[in-house]
């Protein structure tokens, strides 16, 4: 990968477990609220496991995105890669086991900073972004919530970090 220019919009990578529930649907939420804002991003999603590499989202992420107009149903899994943390200015986990697995990951002097995506919302620092997998589709509604939530959280971030 080549370098970055400082006149090159920020790259943000999103990641969960599957890259099929949450960080698919936080990808969706940061596009969205990047283009209200009229903030250039490069957004991206990942997962830390490799189960679902290249398959679709699941069925109830796409349905909420798609209760809101956004169709994610072209999304594909694909699996962190040490090359990510070059590529990227920030890397966002949605929870603490996936950021541990990312802080396992990471190179030495990586470009990439790492945070937890509700960190970036004032009074929810620290706060996980719960796995929906394993629940009914109402948890997709939470995770919809959370996932809007940290992305204007992360909108703002990025614009006091100019
Ligand atoms: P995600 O959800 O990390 O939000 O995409 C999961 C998807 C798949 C599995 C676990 C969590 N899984 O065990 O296959």
């Amino acid at each position: 990968m080549p370098a970055r220019s400082a006149d090159r919009p920020a790259a943000v990578l999103l990641v969960c477990l599957g890259n099929i529930c949450r960080s698919p649907l936080a990808e969706a939420a940061l596009r969205a609220e990047a283009a209200a804002a009229g903030l250039a991003l490069e957004i991206d999603s990942a997962g830390t496991g490799g189960w679902h590499v290249g398959e679709p989202p699941d069925p109830r992420a796409r349905a909420v995105a798609l209760a809101r107009g956004i169709d994610i149903g072209g999304y594909r899994g694909r699996q962190v890669a040490r090359a990510d943390f070059a590529r990227f200015d920030h890397i966002v986990a949605l929870d603490h086991e996936n950021l541990r697995a990312l802080r396992a990951l990471c190179p030495e002097g990586a470009r990439a900073r790492l945070s937890l995506l509700l960190d970036h919302v004032p009074g929810r620092e620290g706060e996980p972004v719960a796995d929906p997998y394993f629940g009914g589709p109402e948890g997709f509604e939470t995770t919809w919530a959370d996932v809007t939530a940290g992305a204007a959280g992360l909108i703002a971030t990025l614009r006091g970090a100019g």
